[in-house]
């Protein structure tokens, strides 16, 4: 399988850092924020990787991971031109997947604790459709949420303001070859980006949408605090050895 990481967007909730080079540049510990999501998709063997950046810092991460021989990964860069949302950003990803073929895709600002090892292996049983990975979080509404009900998810809300369960999407996800036919279907939100909910609401519409549940410490790293809560989590992880 392939992997997809995502590093572009404009960082707003971290500026001004993010006036200087893109977020996923930013340090974590010993490493730039990308280091992880590489390490991660490396982890679970998965070897060949696309990589989206937006314009900004683009020659930095060519600086800094070259063709990705040092982490033992192949990598491949595509630019996105304009922030136009994560779907947008991943439509990017067509010609990089054959038809046939199941992804995943991890957003760069991630960071977690588990193994994906187990969960691509489940995904890979799946005969088609899509896989979110979830987490239990105390404040929801920073993110997609997810109504389960039977075992299954229902729908997502993106951000809503009463969420219907204490659960968020991460950005982990996997797809079949599919998702580029959907993404075509998705039109923008109000905030004028194709949003990863949409797509991943068109699956559970069509019950092509699993989810498994990650067991170990998990942050998005795109505010101030969750990026300070990252570095110490990860810096004590690196002590631990
Ligand atoms: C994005 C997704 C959201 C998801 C989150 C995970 O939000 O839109 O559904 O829960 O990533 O990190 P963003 O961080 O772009 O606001």
């Amino acid at each position: 399988m392939k992997g997809v990481i995502l590093a572009g967007g404009t960082g707003t909730r971290l500026y001004p850092l993010t006036k200087l080079m893109n977020k996923h540049l930013l340090p974590i510990g010993k490493h730039p924020m990308i280091h992880y999501a590489i390490d991660k998709l490396k982890e679970a063997e998965i070897t060949d990787i696309l990589l989206i950046t937006g314009k900004q810092s683009a020659g930095l991460y060519t600086d800094y991971l070259g063709s990705g021989k040092d982490w033992g990964v192949s990598l491949n860069f595509k630019i996105q031109d304009e922030a136009g949302g994560i779907a947008q950003a991943l439509s990017l990803a067509e010609s990089y997947i054959s038809r046939e073929e199941k992804f995943v895709m991890i957003l760069g600002d991630n960071l977690f604790e588990d193994n994906l090892k187990p969960y691509v292996e489940r995904f890979k049983q799946q005969p088609n459709g899509a896989m979110v990975l979830l987490k239990k979080v105390p404040d929801p509404k920073r993110y997609g949420v997810p109504l389960i009900h039977g075992g299954k998810i229902v729908k997502i809300d993106e951000k809503p303001e009463k969420p219907l369960s204490n659960f968020c999407v991460t950005g982990i996800y996997m797809y079949d070859g599919g998702v580029f036919d959907v993404i075509r279907t998705v039109q923008p939100s109000q905030r004028g980006e194709l949003e990863i909910t949409d797509v991943n609401n068109a699956y559970a519409v069509n019950d092509l949408l699993s989810f498994s549940v990650l067991e170990g410490w998990w942050s998005d790293a795109g505010t101030f605090e969750s990026l300070h809560e990252a570095q110490n989590v990860l810096s004590r992880g690196r002590e631990r050895g």
